[in-house]
């Protein structure tokens, strides 16, 4: 049972799947502490620290600022998240997601905080060897961003064992929906070119599959995990596939109008396939339930209404 007044730290709470963390955890009466090296566009907020995860500084200013609270949990979704610029620089991303995640996890354990959700991803998996992805997979990550994702699931572990902390890893497959405008991911492209603004192209043939999850199951999930306390990995996606042209022919749909896209060689570190075994998470009560094409639709309004508000 949560008591009142308790805290819960949202590490990139300035992003897109933060900041809608941040706001159900408020709707539910929980005090949010946000850490991120960018300031939050929205009010969803008790404390604010800005500063990189992988610096100590920024740690021992949230313990100040939090000097006395109870702090019940820590969901962590700070990283960098591109997988292609990872291939590029793949020290920076280690600094963030590795360094950045353990400040984190060693926070959690300093400060009496037993509950810890970490936004892994169904890139620690790689090719997979048989297609199909669940948290019993192999870790077989093909960039620098899948391996330390791979490796902060594994300090869960650990946590986990050595300190009895409850620590939930969960694989997340491609998240869309209303506030992910910054982002660098195949929605949002899609939008960009539907609006001309910038060009997308297809990597490839565009016949891989990816599966694509709301951010609202998204945060329904995280918040269920964090009230059953769970421990361990957990692959959580909508359970169902479309191919990158079908999901072409959906936004086409959504907007309206008919998109040509060019194809450009796959990039380096691309997975071939996404299929992902919900079993687990279904029998854990997480639930996808908003169809692809009505998601896109409420995000393609959400876009249209940010073109509006940029327009001024
Ligand atoms: N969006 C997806 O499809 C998806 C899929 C799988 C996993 N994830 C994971 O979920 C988490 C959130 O993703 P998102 O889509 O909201 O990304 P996002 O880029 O919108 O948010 C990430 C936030 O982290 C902050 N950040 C990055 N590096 C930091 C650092 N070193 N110190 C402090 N703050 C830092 C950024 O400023 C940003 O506000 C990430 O860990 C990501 O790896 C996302």
């Amino acid at each position: 049972m949560r008591q009142r007044g308790e805290w819960a730290i949202v590490t990139g709470g300035a992003g897109f799947i933060g900041s809608a963390v941040a706001r159900e955890l408020r709707e539910r009466g929980v005090r949010v502490a946000i850490v991120d090296r960018n300031v939050p566009q929205h009010q969803d907020v008790d404390a604010f620290v800005r500063g990189g995860i992988e610096h100590e500084r920024t740690w021992l200013t949230l313990a100040s600022e939090l000097a006395g609270a109870s702090i019940r949990s820590l969901f962590h979704f700070a990283a960098r998240t591109s997988v292609l610029q990872s291939v590029h620089d793949p020290h920076d991303v280690f600094a963030s997601n590795l360094v950045g995640y353990e400040n984190a996890l060693e926070f959690a354990r300093t400060h009496g905080t037993e509950r810890v959700l970490f936004a892994s991803t169904n890139a620690v998996v790689g090719a997979g060897d048989t297609g199909v992805i669940s948290e019993r997979s192999p870790l077989v990550p093909l960039t620098p961003y899948g391996a330390t994702k791979a490796a902060g699931e594994m300090l869960g572990s650990a946590y986990g064992a050595s300190y009895g902390m409850r620590v939930a890893s969960v694989r997340l497959t491609n998240v869309y929906g209303p506030g992910m405008w910054h982002k660098d991911s195949i929605v949002p492209r899609l939008f960009r070119h539907v609006a001309g603004l910038a060009e997308a192209t297809i990597y490839g043939t565009g016949e891989q599959v990816r599966d694509f999850v709301y951010i609202a199951d998204v945060v329904d999930a995280f918040v269920r995990l964090e009230e059953m306390g769970y421990h361990g990995a957990v692959a959580f996606g909508a359970g169902t596939s479309v191919s990158v042209n079908e999901l072409v022919d959906l936004v086409s749909d959504v907007v309206d109008c008919e998109l040509r896209l060019r194809h450009v060689p796959a990039k380096a570190g691309e997975m071939p396939g996404v299929n992902v075994d919900l079993s687990l998470a279904r029998s854990l009560g997480l639930k996808a339930d908003v169809e692809l094409s009505e998601g896109l639709r409420l995000a393609w309004e959400d876009f249209q209404a940010e073109q509006g508000r940029a327009a001024g």
